[in-house]
């Protein structure tokens, strides 16, 4: 939440900034800003609610002297709602100094009561606006913004990334960090900084993490890390995989629908580097089976998407490898003092690597004493470097706020990890992990498969339903999370009502909901592999219809027992039970935002939310 860039060297900073702004967008949209050093030595400031754009058009209307050195934020309001005062950057220090933010400071209060008890006052209702006066307050004593950052950073409390830049020190930028995320961005004669690398990977694909309490300070000659009282520390370089192009929208009408279309690669690319001889074979954990011996259980920890990624993971990984799994919103674990040790392996599964809910999650268990292992999609990223071991996703950027690619990208990584500890426990015959890699691998396929003969039919289909009030999905085993999914895709970015159930809870409440007309997605098991459960959800098929549901069934290539008993049926290919979850919910990415669109809504910043949700 909330996206921040810096930038010092040669080139004048306005575009850099603001073209780093529009990558970060998607980490809240309420309001944007910058701030520059300008070449007479002036602190400039524009900063206005909504979305960048509006800072764009004033930027254009009214021009702010440009310099070589600023920083650039833009929001997601936590502390004050999302107007102009409230924007950062906040200015301290007589208009000298200023300063960004992403977390809370869960003390301003008290902090804010020292500095009005001190004289100073205040200009917006924002926690940043206190750590900037405070850092005035300190760099008036100190005269040196190193310093001075360093007495801020140890009296705050909460999660914070702070950039500052003082009028009296033109040239450098200082950023802190604590439970929130910052990337260095190396360049020649320049240097960034970001939120994560979109904020700069224009301009440099090499970068540098820093971790949990330090200090940097860029300049045009380089980078110097601290920790919070000033010793230096190591930080790990790393090349970005990716280039500028695989985070721009490239001809797609949106972000999301890019992201769609390119779940065939993110399961593929996952894949690939990770089979040997019809094995897995996962490089990242070389000489990490220590990791998995002696392991009792497995739990996995999310939120949101991520989390139903873990649910339909659960299964692959309790067949695989034999082992009990428990799935749990990384929100809810931490605080109901679960029963965790030495012999539980906690895996988290992160797109961005940086949702506070599961760093808090993981952070606990390592404490406990259990393993941890991140499942992510984002290098450099916080989640990853708290844990003891990472398998990244490799589904690319993604951009918009739902999630898609990055779901089949999480399920198959999961599964991947499946294969591993089965294979390393002994309770997967090499034949029968054969069988699943063939599988895993015919995946990508498939669902290219799903997009080219189903996309249009879907397309329209959810432009018909554009005054729907309300959408129910059901499904059982693997397909209660793609239920699960469907109808938090559609919440997110459609606003409106949708519930998932498992389709044999329906008796126990939510079929009094169904009453004619009542749309109703049934994801449809396969009749060939799963023939028991396939019955079983025929039958809450014929429930629903006779009681005026419209089905929309999500049925295999061929599957004709659905036919008489549904409105619509959208086809997807033979496949094993486990691996149907990475095909099915192709068609529901596709509805949601079809009827997002029809509604002519933005699917890729829908209201109220943001990318990266790095607050509890
Ligand atoms: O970055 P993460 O994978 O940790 O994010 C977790 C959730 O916030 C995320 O999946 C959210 O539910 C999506 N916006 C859903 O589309």
């Amino acid at each position: 939440m909330c996206g921040i860039v810096g930038y010092v060297g040669p080139r004048p900073s306005q575009d850099i900034l603001l073209s780093g702004l529009a990558r970060l967008e998607y980490r809240g949209y309420d309001s944007a800003g910058i701030a520059v050093i300008d070449g007479d030595g002036q602190l400039g400031l524009r900063k206005r609610a909504g979305k960048l754009k509006v800072l764009r058009d004033d930027l254009v209307d009214h021009p702010l002297a440009d310099g070589t050195t600023g920083i650039g934020h833009t929001r997601w309001a936590t502390h004050g709602g999302p107007t102009d005062a409230n924007a950062h950057p906040h200015l301290a220090d007589e208009d000298r100094l200023a300063v960004i933010h992403n977390g809370i400071i869960e003390n301003f209060a008290e902090l804010k009561a020292e500095l009005v008890a001190e004289g100073f006052t205040f200009r917006s209702e924002t926690d940043t606006e206190v750590a900037a006066v405070l850092l005035g307050r300190e760099y008036r004593a100190t005269g040196d913004l190193v310093t001075a950052f360093r007495a801020v950073a140890s009296r705050l409390e909460g999660a914070f990334t702070l950039l500052a830049m003082h009028r009296d020190e033109p040239g450098l930028v200082v950023g802190a960090r604590r439970n929130s995320p910052l990337v260095i961005g190396l360049g020649e004669g320049e240097n960034f900084l970001g939120s994560d690398v979109a904020a700069f990977v224009e301009h440099t694909r090499s970068a540098l993490a820093i971790g949990q309490d330090e200090i940097v300070a860029i300049t045009p000659a380089g980078v110097t890390v601290t920790d919070f009282h000033g010793e230096p520390v190591e930080v790990e370089p790393f090349e970005v995989v990716w280039d500028a192009a695989a985070a721009e929208k490239g001809g797609w009408s949106s972000f999301m629908a890019k992201e769609v279309s390119e779940e065939p690669e993110a399961v593929a690319n996952t894949v690939r580097g990770r089979i040997r001889d019809g094995e897995v074979v996962i490089p990242e954990l070389d000489g990490l089976d220590s990791l998995f011996a002696g392991i009792t259980r497995v739990i996995v920890i999310a939120c949101g998407t991520a989390a139903y990624a873990g649910m339909v993971g659960k299964y692959a990984l309790e067949q695989w490898a034999r082992i009990p799994v428990d799935v749990e919103l990384a929100h809810e674990f931490r605080y109901r003092d679960p029963v965790i040790g030495p012999d539980t392996l906690v895996v988290s599964i992160s797109q961005s690597g940086e949702t506070m809910d599961t760093l808090m999650a993981v952070k606990y268990a390592r404490e406990q004493g259990a393993r941890t292992l991140s499942i992510c999609n984002t290098q450099g990223a916080t989640i990853p470097r708290e844990s003891d071991a990472i398998v990244y996703t490799h589904a690319g950027p993604e951009v918009a706020v739902a999630s898609t690619k990055a779901f089949v990208a999480q399920i198959t990584a999961l599964y991947l990890l499946g294969l591993h500890i089965g294979r390393i426990r002994g309770t997967l015959s090499p034949a029968d992990s054969a069988r699943s890699v063939a599988e895993l691998e015919a995946v990508p396929g498939k669902i290219s498969w799903v997009l080219e003969k189903e996309q249009a039919h879907i397309a329209q289909f959810s432009h018909w339903m554009a005054d729907t009030q309300s959408v129910l999905f059901l499904g059982r085993h693997v397909g209660y999370p793609i239920a699960l999914e469907g109808a938090l895709k559609l919440k997110e970015i459609s606003y409106i009502h949708a519930e998932g159930f498992a389709a044999g809870e329906l008796k126990h409440g939510p079929i009094a909901l169904i009453e004619p007309g009542q749309p109703v997605f049934v994801i449809v098991p396969s009749p060939r592999e799963s023939a028991e459960l396939h019955k079983k959800v025929v039958s809450n098929i014929q429930e629903i219809r006779a009681r005026g549901a419209r089905v929309i069934a999500v049925a295999e290539e061929g599957d004709a027992a659905v036919l008489p008993f549904a409105d619509e049926v959208l086809r997807i290919p033979l496949a094993g039970p486990l691996f149907e979850p990475l095909l099915a919910v192709v068609p529901l990415h596709i509805f949601a935002m079809g009827l997002a669109t029809a509604k002519g809504l933005d699917v890729d910043q829908p209201r109220n939310l943001a990318k990266s949700v790095t607050v509890e």
